[in-house]
């Protein structure tokens, strides 16, 4: 009785609810991606062709068969490249959609380029192959930023400018050494990069919904037609992780860690206070009310980029932390999670080039600020360190008890402090030759400089895609 009342009530709603019968449209609409996952359309259709291949060598069509399914997928291709593919209701995402227009241009034929192919292999295979054409854009953006600003570096080798530890004025230092303190952030970046790509780079696809394919399939040949550079070794695994999806919004975090932390300086360098560079118009943005006002726009969003693509990679995580094995819909989120961070983070890069190359630095205002800097006495006046440390406290105190700057103290005043300065001294406020005392590999010195600089041209070379 049971069992004949549950068929009676098959297909209709037991206790209410709005709609009645088999669908529930916003079941419908909250089930569907193709709103998002239509930009899978190209590794899907490329995907696909590289299986019907593989059908064809495996005898499961002929290979006439296999004409007719490329030559359908080409027109596929080709409408969406044009524009003119149309989304029909019922496209649940870009996969059905691709499925319903090839039967529509060749008929029955296409139903058979799903043989012994899952949704689930299916779909991780167009991730992997969409992600591994962003990671190269994305690389591209970031080596395009580090080669402006190691020749930013180069150009302005010069300039001087305080260097801060705590938010307080450390040591001078050259303004191409804080450049270049960034643009090898960014080279660690765009290495990890590589990395990510190697385990993006893996061929999924023949895995089927989770056991394999029983159908002889050959996954060296669906490798050798995708490009892959390996394929995956277990097929629960292969559907059902999405390790490459996290390992990309963990790059895209880093990366946006170091570029906000470089956005964060130059954001301080570019007010009134400091007023060590100027920001041009197409990247700040006035004020109507407060003409004195010009605010780092870009700089500011980059900074919130960074907390943007944090929430995606800690969100995702969240969404795969005790799943079960395989293939389950929560995976679906992958795709909104690895698109946003790709758009946000190819839009920060570009945006921190412009920023880089058009901002103009205000030479004499960091060297100003570097005349207001206590700086170690310690190698014109061949003190001991403790000693030099010591005594170079006491000049700051009589420097700040006769209100005058540093480098305006007589050699008298400095002789109470110490007989062994003598007429040297004036060396000390020689900013240029304290600088060339950080000679050692990393440091300050132009020679050091010059050195940073070649070897991150050199490295540059070896990277030019
Ligand atoms: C949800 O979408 C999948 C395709 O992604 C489809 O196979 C399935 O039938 C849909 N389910 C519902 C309840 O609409
Ligand atoms: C130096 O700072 C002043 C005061 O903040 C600013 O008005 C001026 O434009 C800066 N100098 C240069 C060369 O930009």
């Amino acid at each position: 009785l049971t069992v004949i009342g549950c068929l009676a009530l098959w297909g209709t709603k037991l206790w209410g609810g709005r709609f009645v019968g088999d669908t529930d449209p916003i079941m419908e609409k909250f089930n569907a991606s193709i709103t998002y996952d239509r930009r899978l359309w190209a590794a899907d259709v490329r995907g696909s062709q590289a299986y019907a291949k593989a059908l064809q060598t495996a005898g499961l069509v002929t290979g006439d068969e296999m004409k007719r399914l490329l030559g359908g997928l080409d027109t596929v291709y080709e409408e969406w490249s044009s524009g003119h593919f149309q989304i029909k209701a019922g496209d649940e995402d870009v996969h059905t959609a691709n499925e319903r227009r090839l039967k529509e241009l060749i008929g029955e034929v296409a139903g058979k380029l799903h043989t012994g192919r899952s949704r689930n292999d299916q779909v991780v295979t167009d991730m992997r192959l969409w992600l591994r054409d962003a990671i190269n854009t994305l690389k591209g953006n970031s080596l395009q930023l580090i080669s402006t600003m190691v020749d930013r570096a180069a150009a302005e080798i010069d300039i001087l400018f305080p260097g801060y530890t705590h938010m307080q004025r450390a040591q001078p230092i050259r303004w191409s050494h804080w450049i270049l303190s960034h643009a090898v952030a960014l080279r660690r970046d765009v290495e990890k990069l590589d990395e990510t790509l190697r385990r993006v780079n893996v061929l999924p696809l023949g895995s089927g919904a989770i056991a394999g394919n029983p159908l002889a399939i050959d996954r060296e040949l669906l490798r050798k037609e995708l490009d892959f550079d390996t394929i995956s070794i277990n097929s629960m695994d292969a559907t059902g992780q999405r390790d490459f999806v996290v390992e990309f919004l963990f790059w895209a975090s880093m990366c946006l860690t170091h570029l906000s932390k470089m956005a964060e300086d130059l954001i301080l360098y570019s007010t009134k206070e400091f007023s060590f560079i100027q920001l041009s118009d197409a990247y700040s943005t006035g004020s109507s009310l407060m003409p004195q006002k010009k605010n780092a726009d870009s700089l500011e969003l980059i900074r919130s980029k960074a907390g943007r693509v944090f929430g995606r990679c800690a969100g995702f995580l969240m969404i795969l932390k005790g799943l079960p094995s395989t293939y389950n819909k929560d995976l679906q989120e992958d795709k909104e999670a690895m698109f946003d961070t790709y758009d946000t983070v190819d839009a920060v890069l570009q945006v921190a080039t412009g920023v880089v190359s058009t901002l103009q630095v205000c030479t004499e205002n960091m060297s100003l600020s570097l005349a207001l800097s206590p700086i170690s006495f310690i190698y014109v006046c061949q003190m001991p360190f403790r000693e030099a440390h010591s005594c170079s406290g006491k000049v700051v105190f009589l420097a700040e008890s006769k209100n005058i700057p540093l480098n305006q103290i007589t050699l008298e005043h400095l002789q109470t402090v110490s007989p062994l300065f003598d007429a040297d001294v004036s060396s000390v406020w020689d900013y240029g030759s304290s600088v060339e005392q950080y000679s050692a590999p990393g440091g300050t010195a132009r020679s050091s400089i010059n050195a940073q600089i070649e070897n991150m041209r050199a490295w540059l070379k070896t990277h030019k895609q």
